[in-house]
């Protein structure tokens, strides 16, 4: 995945986030994130287990908080990738998003399960 290597390139060097003492632990992620033989799936495991315990309160038509709703590939995935993209710096560099101070906080399995399915190409299957 030459072009998703080059789009994790490009936001991935030097940053990252270091965990601030804070509940959420944000450790810097990897420059080139390898994908895993079994790559996570979107609808069995990124969806479900990832934006949906974590994101969608928030991030729904009718959500209690953001106006960018994230409840299918294609508003996670957005205009060829710019919503991913932003998705990406939220979580893994700016450690903005789920919100330190909410219920929502990734466990490092749920931040895995995400990382892979970037580092994979954000496959939708
Ligand atoms: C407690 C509510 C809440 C939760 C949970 C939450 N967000 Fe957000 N998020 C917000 C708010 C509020 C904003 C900024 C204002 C807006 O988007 O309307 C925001 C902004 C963002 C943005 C920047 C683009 C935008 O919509 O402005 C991204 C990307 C994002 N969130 C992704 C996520 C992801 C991925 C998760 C889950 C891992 C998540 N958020 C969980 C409330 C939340």
């Amino acid at each position: 995945m030459v072009l998703w290597a080059g789009f994790l390139g490009a936001l991935a060097p030097g940053a990252g986030c270091t965990s601030s003492g804070g509940a959420q632990s944000c450790p810097v992620a990897p420059v080139d994130p390898p994908c895993p033989d079994a790559a996570p799936s979107f609808a069995e495991d990124v969806y479900p287990q990832v934006f949906q315990p974590a994101c969608v309160r928030c991030h729904s038509p009718t959500g209690e908080e953001s106006k960018t709703p994230l409840t299918s590939y294609q508003q996670i995935y957005g205009a060829g990738g710019v919503t991913a993209k932003e998705i990406y710096f939220q979580v893994f560099q700016a450690c903005l998003m789920p919100p330190p101070s909410g219920p929502e906080l990734l466990s490092d399995v749920q931040r895995q399960k995400l990382l892979d399915w970037f580092a994979c190409g954000a496959p939708d299957d």
